[in-house]
């Protein structure tokens, strides 16, 4: 608070930036330039109004002789403090609607990421099959979209460095994107109180440079105590639960990728007795070259096929019928884990 006072009388652009996490983002850059204007132009009328307040305190203080003359409306000036308030507040808004915009849409090409919330730890599941608890890996300047669920209540993914907050709920998929500049480690909170040990739910982002992400991707072990430490949270640690739950680093357990896991959970689960893989119809729709499009259901309701739709259709079938196809399928939801409908859905979208 006394950094942050001193800060804004000096106008130091550097003794500023430490009283807020660390930008490891242009989106952060922009939030930080957002949030200071606000500060600012608080801060200005705060100043003129009270210095205002004092002048006519002094000024027009209690004196028995003098009647004051009185004023009946005064178009100039109430055209004054309307345009200008609603211009600087329209400007406002516009400012951190673009940056939201920027904010929430992520890169066509950002690498996908999955994000499993859980009493009390992140898990982390990549495309090529890997997962990880604790430590997200990703590689530096390359947009990284997380796409996150819950096994069981609400939590919240938080980056401060990143300036992103999003909350992670059960029964569906929310996201965040980021792509970071600054190499090391970030800390992750969980903004959501979600029960006894919701404070040490706690994860880190591991951002490689080019060379050691290509030695992650190929299993090489990360000396992630060399790394650069977090430049806000030095002494924070990945999840501290006790001994019995270190940070993993992710191994690859089965070999298989994501796709090729959920194409095996297919085969096993008997989804593709009704369902074929190369466009032709069977009872229920083919899975080529669905994902991203437009379908109509039964109703006339038209809905686009995202991560969401088909985690619907794998828990609860009946509530979205496909125009044209009959509700037969059985409803899976309490059948599947989270890990399945997230191996399901990337095999779904490896379907062009
Ligand atoms: Cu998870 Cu708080």
């Amino acid at each position: 608070m006394i950094r942050l006072l001193l800060g804004l009388f000096e106008m130091n652009k550097n003794a500023l930036a430490a009283t807020v996490p660390v930008a490891a983002t242009d989106v952060a850059v922009s939030w930080d330039n957002l949030y200071w204007f606000l500060v600012y132009i608080s801060l200005f009328f705060f100043v003129g109004i009270i210095l205002a307040m004092i002048i006519f305190a002094v000024k027009y203080r209690k004196d028995v002789h003098k009647k004051p003359k009185y004023i009946h409306g005064h178009t100039g000036l109430e055209i004054v403090w309307t345009v200008i308030p609603t211009f600087l507040v329209l400007w406002i808004f516009w400012w951190g609607w673009v940056v939201y915009k920027d904010m929430i849409h992520a890169p066509a090409d950002a690498m996908e990421v999955h994000v499993v919330g859980k009493q009390w730890l992140w898990q982390f599941v990549y495309k090529n099959g890997t997962s990880s608890i604790g430590d997200l890996y990703v590689p530096v300047n390359k947009p990284v979209k997380l796409i996150m669920s819950s096994e069981d209540v609400i939590h919240s993914m938080f980056i401060p460095n990143f300036r992103v907050k999003q909350d992670v709920v059960p029964g569906m998929y929310t996201s965040v994107w980021f792509e970071t500049k600054i190499p090391g480690i970030h800390q992750i909170f969980c903004t959501e109180y979600c029960g006894t040990s919701h404070s040490g739910m706690l994860g880190r982002v591991i951002a490689l440079t080019p060379d050691q992400w290509r030695d992650w991707v190929s299993g090489k072990k990360i000396d992630v105590d060399s790394l650069p430490a977090d430049p806000t949270y030095p002494g924070f640690r990945s999840n501290h639960l006790g001994e019995g739950m270190p940070a993993s680093q992710g191994t690859l357990t089965t070999g298989l990728s994501l796709a090729e896991k959920g194409k095996a959970l297919t085969q096993s689960k008997g989804c593709v007795a009704c369902h074929s893989v190369d466009g032709s119809r069977l009872v229920g729709p083919s899975y080529k070259g669905i994902f991203g499009e437009d379908v109509k259901l039964e109703g006339g309701k038209v809905v686009k096929v995202d991560e969401n739709y088909i985690r619907r259709s794998i828990e609860n079938p009946q509530a979205e019928i496909v125009e044209g196809y009959p509700p037969s399928m059985p409803v899976y939801k309490g059948l599947v884990t989270e890990e399945e409908i997230i191996a399901i859905t990337e095999y779904i979208k490896s379907l062009k």
